[in-house]
This record gives structure tokens, sequence and C-alpha cells, in this order.
């Protein structure tokens, strides 16, 4: 039997993509790793994963079936050498103080600490809020801050007026950027986009660097684009960079920002956290392991390898079932501790474990503290699931604070 939060979350999965939870629960039959007749390997252990995460010698990231492949065709080739190539480690390193903690909870704290305590005043004033599309403008505002792209920039490349009504604009951005995301529907089997697809995605990605030539002439050396900058990274490079980031880090962010605030609701959970508040880190970890909103992760097999007594041959493809693999587990629970088998798989791992990690750990810990700020549990007032997304998420989460 089913809990009413593991009910909600593989209904808000379904309306993404109607297929997806009974792939994820049936997942777990996969364990350690089974081959599926036309789609490749999956993997739902997490040593196996490691090990594929940790084995760039076998497995790619830029081949067919991975992301990186993806990529190249929209913004191009040289994105290879940028996921896998010497460039790769390169630009990690030179950009690695951007994303510590301490850099990110201050970004946090400039760019969105106002909108927060707004937040926190207006629950605490008993107003109803819809968190799904506080979620959005919160990631849209911080993210093309990290990046290097200012309001006007982004209403350059999205169109409309920034000036009074910022919200307005991040909510815009959001959906622009989540067309480009869900045109990597139909990937499980392939990573080759179709014509018109290949088209709609990279006039999307175009519009969107639209602004790229003149943020990156000012932006600050500790944006993304200012740093790319400060490096000699040519400003195409740059903005395919900015692009890449600002997709990577924008539904994910949203998607469990809004899913930490209908799950802690549902499990009950918003209550042992007001009772026990030293958890907010715990509470933090459970909400990406729970969601895992990059559910699946693919590799490519580039030369013959055995992995768990099986043996994968080169141009197979592999997908890691983060989602399987964090909740096997069970359900969220603030007292839960760090699980050393699991890690932090739902960010990855290897050289490619997600490079925006701190900053989700700051946006997540951030929003929590404004939500529990009051000493006072929350109720869901409305909900509806956000339909056809390839990152499941709420359309709508209407909550305010119990009485
Ligand atoms: C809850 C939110 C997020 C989740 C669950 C998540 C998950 C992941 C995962 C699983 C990967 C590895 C993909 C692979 O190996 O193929 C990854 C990579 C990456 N993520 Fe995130 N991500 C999140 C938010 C962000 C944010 C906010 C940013 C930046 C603003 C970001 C930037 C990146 C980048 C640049 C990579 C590629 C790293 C590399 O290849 O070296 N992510 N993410």
């Amino acid at each position: 039997m089913w809990s009413s939060a593991r009910r909600h979350e593989l209904t808000l999965l379904a309306a993404g993509q109607p297929w997806l939870p009974g792939l994820l629960l049936l997942g777990r039959f996969a364990r350690p790793i089974r081959k599926v007749p036309e789609l490749g390997w999956f993997v739902a252990d997490p040593l196996v994963a490691r090990q594929i995460y940790n084995d760039s010698t076998h497995f790619s990231i830029v081949s067919e079936g991975a992301a990186g492949h993806w990529w190249a065709q929209v913004i191009g080739d040289w994105v290879e050498d940028l996921f896998e190539g010497p460039g790769h480690t390169d630009l990690r390193t030179k950009v690695r103080d951007l994303f510590t903690l301490a850099h990110t909870d201050a970004l946090v704290e400039r760019v969105i600490g106002p909108d927060l305590r707004d937040l926190r005043e207006r629950l605490a004033a008993g107003e109803t809020v819809d968190i799904a599309a506080r979620a959005q403008i919160l990631v849209g505002r911080s993210v093309s801050d990290l990046v290097g792209m200012r309001p006007e920039d982004i209403a350059a490349a999205i169109g409309g007026d920034y000036t009074d009504d910022q919200d307005a604009l991040f909510l815009r951005l959001f959906h622009h950027v989540e067309e480009l995301v869900n045109l990597g529907f139909g990937t499980m089997a392939s990573t080759t986009l179709d014509p018109v697809a290949l088209a709609r995605a990279r006039e999307l990605a175009t519009q969107l660097a639209v602004n790229v030539p003149d943020a990156y002439a000012r932006a600050d050396p500790d944006t993304t684009l200012g740093r790319c900058r400060e490096l000699g990274l040519d400003v195409e490079h740059a903005g395919g960079l900015a692009i890449l980031m600002a997709v990577a880090g924008t539904d994910t962010l949203a998607s469990a920002m809004t899913r930490m605030v209908a799950i802690m609701h549902d499990t009950g959970q918003h209550r042992a956290l007001l009772a026990a508040p030293g958890r907010l880190p715990d509470a933090v970890r459970e909400t990406l392991r729970v969601t895992s909103p990059a559910y699946l992760v693919g590799r490519s097999v580039t030369a013959d390898v055995r992995v768990a007594d099986r043996d994968l041959r080169a141009g197979e493809h592999v997908k890691i079932l983060t989602w399987t693999i964090n909740n096997a587990a069970g359900e969220f629970r603030v007292d839960r501790d760090y699980n050393p088998e699991t890690r932090q798989l739902w960010f990855g791992g290897g050289r490619h474990l997600c490079l925006g990690a701190q900053l989700v750990h700051s946006e997540l810990t951030a929003l929590l503290e404004a939500l529990t700020a009051a000493g006072r549990p929350w109720e869901i007032v409305e909900r509806r699931y956000r339909r056809k997304v390839f990152i499941p998420t709420y359309e709508k989460l209407r909550i305010r604070l119990a009485r």
C-alpha cells in the first residue's frame, strides 16, 4: 500500500511522462544491471553506477545515448572537448571557486534573499502562496546571476519588459528553458534529434544567447561568463557553456524545490523538522534523494567491458536509474542519516558530478528556512501536476501556514 506522499509523486511522474513511474518502479528488478532489448543496459545498483561514472576509458558522455551527444548537435561539436577532452578538467578547475558553498550561500542571500523574506512575511500574514511559480522565479534569478546574465540580457533574449515585472520575466525564462529541455523527449531510445526538433532546439538556444556577447564583455569575473572571459575562452564557447548551465540548473532545481514542499507536507515530516530544526541539512539531502529530478543518466559504451559479471559491448547504451537507486532506501525521513553507499548519486558521480550541487544546497536550505521561520507547519490548499514535461514537477502548489 503506497503512502499518500508516494502516490502524489508517482502521479506527478506520470503527468510528466506516462511511462515514467512504471520504468522507475520496475527498474529495481534491474539490480545490479540488466539488458533490455533495443534500449540497452539498465543499472539499479549504487556501486555499479559509481563504477561506470568513474570509468571514462569504457564509458562516454558524448557518444550516442548520452547527454553530451544531444548537446553537440544543438550547440556544436566543440562541446565534446568541453565534456570529455582536456578542456573539461581545465574548465572545472578554473571555475571551481564559483561553485563552493561560501560563494553560493552569498549568491542566494544577495540575489533571492529579498524574495525569500517576502515569502516568509506573506506566509506569516496568513497569505496563500504558489510555491511552484515562486520556485521558477527564484531559480531563474539565481541561475541567471550565476551565469552573468542580467534581467536586461534575459529580456533582450526572450522579449518583454523587465523594469515593472521581473517575476513575469523569470517565469517566461523558465518556460523558454523548459521547452528546450522537453526536446529531450525520445532520448530513451536515441539521443539523435530529428530535424524538426533539432531546428527548434537550435532556435531556442540561439535566442537565449542573443545578449551573450554584451554580457561576456562586462560580466563580473565572479560569474561564469566573466570568468570564461578572464580565462581567454572565446565568446561562442562561453555562451554555449552559459546555456548549458542554465538548462542543467533550471528545471531540475525548480522541481526539487516544489516537490520538497509537497513531500514534507504529505509525509508529515515538516512537523518533524519543526520539532528538530537541527535536521534541516538532512531534510535537504532527503529531498534530493527522494525526488532525484535527474531520474536517469545515460552513458554509451566505447570499448567492450565486463561489469558485474556482464559483458557490455562497444556501441551499447547504459541508463543509470538514479531515482530507483536512491528511492530504494524508503520514504522521506528527516532523521535518516547519510548513506555512504548511495552518497549523492542524485548529482551523478565521477568527473561529471553536478557542478551546481552547492547552489542546489544553498537554495533548498534558504527556502526551507523561510518556510519554517514562523514555527508553524504548512498545508496544501491546491495542487496541480505539470503535464508532458521532461522533468516532472508541479504546475501549481498553493500553500499556507496552519493556523
Ligand atoms: C536539484 C537540482 C539538480 C540535479 C538533481 C542535478 C543533477 C545532475 C546530474 C545527475 C549530473 C550528471 C549528469 C551526467 O553525468 O551525465 C549533473 C551535471 C551537471 N549539472 Fe546538475 N543538477 C541540478 C542542478 C544544477 C544546477 C543548479 C546547475 C548550475 C547552475 C547544474 C549544473 C550542472 C553542470 C554544468 C553539469 C555538468 C558537469 C560536467 O559534465 O562536468 N546542475 N547535474
